[in-house]
């Protein structure tokens, strides 16, 4: 804490040239420069300190601190300095934020739901890259899943950690986790901003609009309804919202899981018949079994992906 400092630079006339960033940085580049909450008699300590270097090669780097703190003019600041808000400048982008689901995260009333430091800046609101410089597919993905795959977050809020895992069994993701980087992340296909559910008429993800969400950027150039529900829905079907998908969904897979279990057992049964698998080595003959096993697995993860196809083919 630098509280010697800030008492000496009251009284110091050199550092009042108000109106430049230069003034502001004299007190507020110093490390780790802090100054007691003090709000409601609470005595903790709030850093200060704004880091030089990222903020100047920050997205914002060219502006002056006062073109956002506009009623912080010298020291001593006014009483209670306005919040600077994003949407200040950004209206477009804070105003779909706003009817999103994510809105209650501009408002502060829910504090496990996402603001515009959240993911421009990783918190620091002096340090947001320029979006094209920086993230990564696999970062932007990022973006939604530390909170959506964060079960103790999303049971908070009455929900699951379920989109992130149906989306990982999808082939988009296995394409990002292969270094591909122009396959569909979250973003892509819910978008950053007017994130909105799949209910909700003006959801890119609705049924009236998900067929140009697949054909954006040619990514799936003609794409129709029944190709963008079959391929680009993630979620399991519910047996509350589908039940016969759902039924179905399961019997499938137990009757592939059954006529596969069935058949490993006739070939092993045969092999023990002809040679004596005991011989073979159990480890070889493991081994055969456990990779079987992994491509029936496969295949069977594929199921509900062609079901839902089919559905949507034949009854929708
Ligand atoms: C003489 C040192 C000094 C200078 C120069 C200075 N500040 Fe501060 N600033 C402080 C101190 C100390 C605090 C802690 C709260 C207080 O005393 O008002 C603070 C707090 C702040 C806060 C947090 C206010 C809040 O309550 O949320 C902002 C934002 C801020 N300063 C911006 C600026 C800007 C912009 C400038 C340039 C126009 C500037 N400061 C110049 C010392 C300084
Ligand atoms: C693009 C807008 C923008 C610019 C430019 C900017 N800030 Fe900030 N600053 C913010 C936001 C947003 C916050 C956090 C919300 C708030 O406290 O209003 C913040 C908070 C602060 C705080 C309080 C720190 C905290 O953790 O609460 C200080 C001090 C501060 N800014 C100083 C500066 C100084 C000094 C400069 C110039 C070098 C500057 N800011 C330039 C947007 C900006
Ligand atoms: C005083 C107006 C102002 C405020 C307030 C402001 N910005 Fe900006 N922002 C700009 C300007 C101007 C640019 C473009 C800079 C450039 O392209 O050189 C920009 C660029 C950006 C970019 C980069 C866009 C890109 O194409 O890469 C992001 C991200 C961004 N701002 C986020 C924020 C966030 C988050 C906040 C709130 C913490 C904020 N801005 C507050 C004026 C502002
Ligand atoms: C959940 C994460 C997330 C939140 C919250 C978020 N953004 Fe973004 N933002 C992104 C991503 C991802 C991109 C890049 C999109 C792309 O590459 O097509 C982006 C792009 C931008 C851009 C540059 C591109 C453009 O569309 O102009 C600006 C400016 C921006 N965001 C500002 C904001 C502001 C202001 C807020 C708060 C109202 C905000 N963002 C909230 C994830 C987020
Ligand atoms: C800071 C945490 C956080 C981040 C980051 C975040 N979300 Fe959320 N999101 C939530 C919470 C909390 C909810 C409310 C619980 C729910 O309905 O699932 C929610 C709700 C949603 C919903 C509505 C779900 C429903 O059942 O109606 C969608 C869709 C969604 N988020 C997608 C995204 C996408 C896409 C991103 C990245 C661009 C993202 N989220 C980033 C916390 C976050
Ligand atoms: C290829 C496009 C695509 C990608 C990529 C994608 N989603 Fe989805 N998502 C959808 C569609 C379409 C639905 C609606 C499913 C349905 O109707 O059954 C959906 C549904 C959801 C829901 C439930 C929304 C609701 O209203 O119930 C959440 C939450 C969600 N996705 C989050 C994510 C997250 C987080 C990611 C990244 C890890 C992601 N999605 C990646 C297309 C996508």
């Amino acid at each position: 804490m630098y509280l010697p400092n800030i008492l000496y630079s009251q009284h110091s006339h050199s550092l009042k040239e108000p109106g430049n960033s230069a003034y502001c940085l004299k007190c507020h580049s110093l490390t780790n420069f802090a100054f007691y909450n003090n709000k409601n008699g609470d005595l903790s300590l709030r850093g200060l300190t704004v880091d030089t270097k990222l903020f100047s090669q920050s997205v914002h780097g060219k502006l002056t601190c006062q073109r956002c703190h506009k009623d912080i003019k010298e020291y001593p600041h006014s009483k209670a300095p306005a919040k600077v808000e994003c949407s200040r400048c950004h209206t477009q982008i804070a105003s779909s934020f706003a009817k999103s689901v994510h809105s209650q995260g501009l408002t502060g009333t829910n504090s496990d739901m996402p603001t515009c430091t959240t993911c421009h800046g990783a918190g620091n609101p002096h340090a947001i890259p320029k979006i094209s410089t920086v993230v990564t597919t696999h970062d932007k993905m990022k973006l939604c899943t530390t909170c959506h795959a964060d079960a103790d977050l999303m049971a908070r809020n009455h929900s699951s950690t379920e989109a992130v895992h149906s989306y990982q069994s999808t082939f988009h993701y296995k394409a990002i986790k292969f270094g591909a980087t122009h396959t569909a992340t979250c973003h892509d296909c819910h978008t950053s901003h007017n994130v909105l559910p799949k209910n909700n008429p003006a959801s890119s993800i609705a049924p009236q609009h998900i067929a140009k969400t697949c054909a954006q950027a040619g990514c799936h150039k003609g794409a129709n309804m029944n190709f963008a529900m079959s391929g680009a829905s993630h979620l399991s079907a519910h047996i509350e919202e589908e039940p016969l998908l759902w039924f179905v969904e399961k019997f499938f897979i137990v009757l592939t899981l059954g006529t596969m279990l069935a058949l490993c057992s006739y070939i092993l049964l045969d092999i023990q018949k002809r040679f004596g698998w005991l011989k073979l080595g159990t480890k070889a003959v493991t081994s055969i079994v456990m990779f079987i096993g992994k491509i029936m697995y496969a295949v069977i993860s594929k199921i509900p992906a062609m079901l839902r196809f089919l559905k949507h083919v034949l009854i929708d």
